[in-house]
């Protein structure tokens, strides 16, 4: 089932998220329908923040990416060929690597971009969708998705990273957003 994602403004998406137990009702239909609002709105990422609810789940699909890549293009990206994986109850042990600059977007912040300095490497443990534990390291493109989900669950967005007179110029957008004054082709709610 497709959800409508939560637009900036909304209080959810200001909340440290909790983690879930093993028994969390209907776990399995809850990450489905992540996954299938995720690809409904061309995202190569979703957090549960975004679809209103305050747990921290979080699903990446960075292979999208890479196969979409021109045959001369491949392997020249240290995390080809990308990754499909459902985070539950992530928390980052490790930062690493020097800190480069990526166009960043938000489905709950439709139609702003900007650039996000953020470490090349990332070393994350969670556990996946059947509570398996997992700590993974991940680099490149899949990283920083990874960082940029996981910012979800703790409460934060790309748009804090942001200098104060660029994220003043972007108030007014910011505003009609959480107004629901915008054009988007996927559902979104809106807090007022
Ligand atoms: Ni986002």
């Amino acid at each position: 089932m497709i959800l409508p994602i939560v637009a900036y403004g909304a209080p959810v998406l200001r909340k440290v998220a909790e983690d879930i137990t093993a028994e969390y009702p209907n776990l399995q239909k809850l990450v489905a329908d992540m996954w299938e609002t995720m690809y409904a709105s061309s995202g190569v990422g979703l957090a549960a923040p975004q679809i209103n609810k305050d747990v921290r789940i979080f699903v990446v699909d960075s292979a999208q990416i890479f196969e979409n890549l021109e045959e001369n293009e491949k392997g020249e990206y240290p995390d080809e060929p990308g990754i499909k994986k459902v985070f539950i109850n992530a928390h980052i042990d490790k930062l690493e690597g020097e800190e480069w600059s990526y166009n960043e977007g938000c489905l709950s912040i439709p139609k702003i971009r900007e650039d996000v300095m953020r470490p090349q490497t990332v070393t994350i443990s969670y556990v996946d969708e059947n509570f398996e534990p997992h700590t993974e390291t991940f680099n490149g493109v899949t990283a920083r998705i990874i960082q940029h989900e996981y910012d979800h669950i703790e409460g934060k967005l790309f748009i804090d990273y942001l200098k104060p007179l660029k994220r003043k110029m972007l108030q007014g957008k910011l505003n009609d957003i959480s107004k629901g004054k915008v054009r988007v082709d996927y559902k979104m709610t809106f807090a007022k």
